[in-house]
């Protein structure tokens, strides 16, 4: 059985205490959830204070990126998967399309950042999907195969124990426009299948898979009852406590 993950990105939003209230705020809605793992990804200078608030919760922190670099050093601006881990993050978000798009990262990077995080025992959400255009030119497969091939070459499969994949189409992130529960449904298959012909078939049956693009309360419920979809990435609606955990409690 794959338990659920359901995790929020609060991209690069709110002020230390707004982070702080809004985590103790989803506290107790979300505590009873016990169906799935709860993450929230504030802004790196937020996840010491937010994960120390958060301790004995059943609410996990992550960070939005780190390093390709796996020692400390003189890289100005750069934080370590290990540093993440230090300051409580479980988990790293890697390859997001906003990285991808805005700061020209690359697969090759990505890979380097998903085997940083492994190696810090961070549990790694990476992150794939297709533009618009590609997916109306008919290669929105072969350009998500490409990112998580590169994304995570070299990976053993012990190693994908600790990958979680975030399949995001970039044309439904931020604009309201969800991918439909069948469309989202047959690129989580395609996914799985590639992992099972890559690695096992036990592999690709375990691993998890999370859907990310304009997820809501009210269309969450669809989309995990596609069987392929194993949780969320949430975006706008994960900045507000009542509606992010009216995803987490989505009504099963
Ligand atoms: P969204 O963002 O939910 O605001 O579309 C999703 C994401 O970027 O992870």
């Amino acid at each position: 059985m794959r338990k659920p993950v359901i995790a929020g990105n609060w991209k690069m939003y709110k002020t230390l205490s707004e982070a702080v209230d809004t985590a103790l705020a989803l506290k107790p809605l979300v505590a009873n959830a016990n169906h799935c793992e709860v993450v929230i990804a504030p802004v790196f200078t937020a996840i010491k204070i937010v994960s120390d608030r958060l301790e004995g919760s059943n609410i996990k922190v992550a960070g939005q990126d780190c390093s390709t670099q796996t020692e400390e050093g003189a890289h100005t601006g750069e934080v370590l998967a290990s540093m993440l881990r230090d300051v409580g993050a479980r988990y790293v978000i890697v390859g997001h399309s906003e990285r991808r798009q805005f700061y020209s990262e690359t697969d090759a990077e990505v890979n380097k950042k998903t085997q940083a995080g492994v190696a810090s025992g961070l549990t790694v959400i990476v992150c794939a999907g297709e533009t618009l255009d590609q997916r109306e030119q008919g290669s929105a497969e072969s350009v998500v195969s490409q990112q998580l091939n590169g994304g995570l070459s070299g990976l053993t499969a012990s190693d994908l124990d600790r990958i979680i994949v975030a399949y995001e189409p970039v044309w439904a992130i931020g604009t309201g426009r969800t991918a439909t529960p069948e469309q989202a449904q047959e690129m989580h298959a395609f996914i799985r299948r590639v992992f099972a012909e890559r690695h096992s078939k036990e592999t690709g049956e375990a691993l998890r898979i999370l859907y990310g693009g304009s997820v809501k309360p009210d269309n969450m419920a669809g989309l995990m009852s596609q069987p392929d979809i194993d949780g969320a990435l949430v975006g706008g609606a994960s900045l507000k406590a009542e509606s992010f955990s009216g995803i987490v409690n989505y009504r099963r």
